[in-house]
């Protein structure tokens, strides 16, 4: 039941263009029409579990362990649950940096961002999180690979 990226990106580019673009703008684009999609997420507890578990997994991948190894996890984590709250419409504020100048010079290829969709994904899943409700998130996060990807 894994959807792939570019189906992801067929998706934006179908219907969710204007909530890209402002994914593109902003670090943080509320989608107030997506609170129902942060209640399946189990709220604001919920996604801190689901970053504990998301965070391990990226830990335990050797794709996106060396990327994580070194930072400061928890404060990625914290960053992650406001983010993620933001952007579903729980109504938190996010607090970290923008995208671009979080991961400036880190190096991170396509396949780089890939692998952590798949983790997510994977963590997601593992929590029981509905697939539609997943794959809303992923459509608004998919077009910040503009951001975020550097080669
Ligand atoms: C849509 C995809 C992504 C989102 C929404 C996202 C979001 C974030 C957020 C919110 C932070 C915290 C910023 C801060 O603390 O100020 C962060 C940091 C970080 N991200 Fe991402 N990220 C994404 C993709 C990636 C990818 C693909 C990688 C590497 C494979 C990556 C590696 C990192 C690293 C290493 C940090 C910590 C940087 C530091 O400690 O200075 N991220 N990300």
């Amino acid at each position: 039941m894994r959807i792939p990226t570019c189906l992801l990106l067929a998706l934006v580019l179908a219907g969710l263009a204007p909530f890209a673009a402002r994914a593109q703008m902003d670090p943080a684009p509320a989608h107030p029409e997506l609170r129902g999609v942060f209640d399946d997420f189990g709220g604001e507890p919920g996604l801190v579990a689901l970053m504990d578990d998301f965070m391990a997994r990226m830990l335990a991948d050797p794709r996106l362990r060396p990327f994580f190894v070194d930072s400061d996890q928890a404060l990625v984590k914290r960053h992650l649950v406001e983010q993620f709250c933001a952007i579903l419409g729980g109504g938190c504020a996010y607090s970290g940096r923008s995208m671009i100048e979080s991961h400036a010079g880190l190096g991170i290829t396509r396949a780089d961002f890939n692998a952590l969709v798949e983790v997510l994904q994977e963590a997601m899943a593992g929590r029981g999180i509905p697939f539609r409700s997943q794959n809303r998130l992923l459509a608004v996060l998919a077009p910040m690979h503009r951001e975020i990807v550097e080669r």
